[in-house]
């Protein structure tokens, strides 16, 4: 900890600008959403909720939302995920842990997994940070698709605009 000098004082706000070229923050006040216009459809009881959409590094941020019977199909990814479980809890295909309510979890590059909620549960929420690609693959690793945040992006824009909170409403968590 730096030692306090005469005119520096630990309550005092840097007094400096910020970088000029430096993005703006991004502050959502409800990340769970009061307005469910604001959960994009991806799947059968399958929705995201963007937080940050960054497109200059690759990466999203979203809340994950699972409803009974709800799968998030197979997957592979060639980089890191985050997740933090909000509410609920569920499990992969390919492993025999499951991510709890309150639970953290990484998964490494080179994950291929199928994501389900158990019967017992209604509804999962779980935050995700997504590194780059998701390549939907079969049981044998053939890519059938993929997402990035050019395509969440998209997603976004299209359901947005569909709902009547316009296209542009996504704007705000692209970075
Ligand atoms: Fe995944």
């Amino acid at each position: 900890m730096p030692l306090e000098t005469e005119d520096t004082d630990a309550r005092t706000p840097y007094q400096l600008p910020f970088p000029k070229d430096a993005q703006d923050e991004i502050v959502i006040p409800s990340a769970i959403p009061t307005d469910e216009r604001v959960w994009v459809p991806q799947a059968e009881n399958v929705a995201f909720r963007p937080l940050c959409l960054n497109r200059s590094q690759g990466y999203w941020m979203n809340l994950l939302r699972v409803r009974k019977s709800g799968v998030l199909s197979r997957h592979r990814h060639p980089q890191a995920v985050h997740g933090y479980v909000i509410k609920g809890k569920w499990h992969y295909l390919e492993h025999d842990w499951v991510a709890e309510e309150g639970g953290y979890v990484f998964e490494a590059p080179g994950e291929t997994h199928t994501l389900v909620v158990p019967d017992d549960v209604e509804e999962m929420i779980t935050m995700f940070q997504v590194n780059g690609v998701m390549l939907y693959v079969d049981p044998w690793g053939k890519t059938q698709g993929y997402e990035d945040v050019f395509t969440k992006i998209e997603m976004c824009r299209a359901h947005y605009e569909k709902v009547g909170l316009g296209a542009d409403y996504v704007d705000q968590f692209i970075r």
